[in-house]
């Protein structure tokens, strides 16, 4: 049901942990499963220059996060931005319907981190 690649992710996440001094924070939480999943960011002239991750959640959740971190990195903040769940869900090699919305939670944390540094830099 899962793709190796979701089971590479869940089973060896990568970029788990927190930031101490975060430039941007974005947190997301899904009200039917419960699943909360927070991305930090630190940020160097536009480009995401590190990125960890904390998700309490099911195994996809984890694989997304897992998989939108490994994405991110490296990419200028509006690259990030156009990151989608989608984009998510094929770099995985896809997801069983029922879990595209754990997807969705990746790509929506990434974005509010990005809104967070945005935010706090008046950007
Ligand atoms: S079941 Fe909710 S994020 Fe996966």
């Amino acid at each position: 049901m899962y793709s190796e690649k979701v089971m590479d992710h869940f089973k060896n996440p990568r970029n788990v942990g927190e930031l101490e001094k975060a430039d941007g924070v974005g947190e997301v939480g899904n009200i039917k499963c419960g699943d909360i999943m927070r991305i930090y960011l630190q940020v160097e002239e536009g480009i995401i220059k590190d990125i960890k991750f904390r998700t309490f959640g099911c195994g996809a959740a984890i694989a997304t996060s897992s998989a939108v971190t490994e994405m991110a990195k490296g990419k200028t903040l509006d690259e990030a931005l156009k990151l989608t769940n989608q984009m998510v869900a094929e770099e995985l090699g896809g997801l069983p319907p029922l879990k595209m919305h754990c997807s969705n939670l990746a790509a929506d944390a990434l974005k509010a981190a990005i809104e967070d540094y945005k935010k706090s830099n008046n950007l």
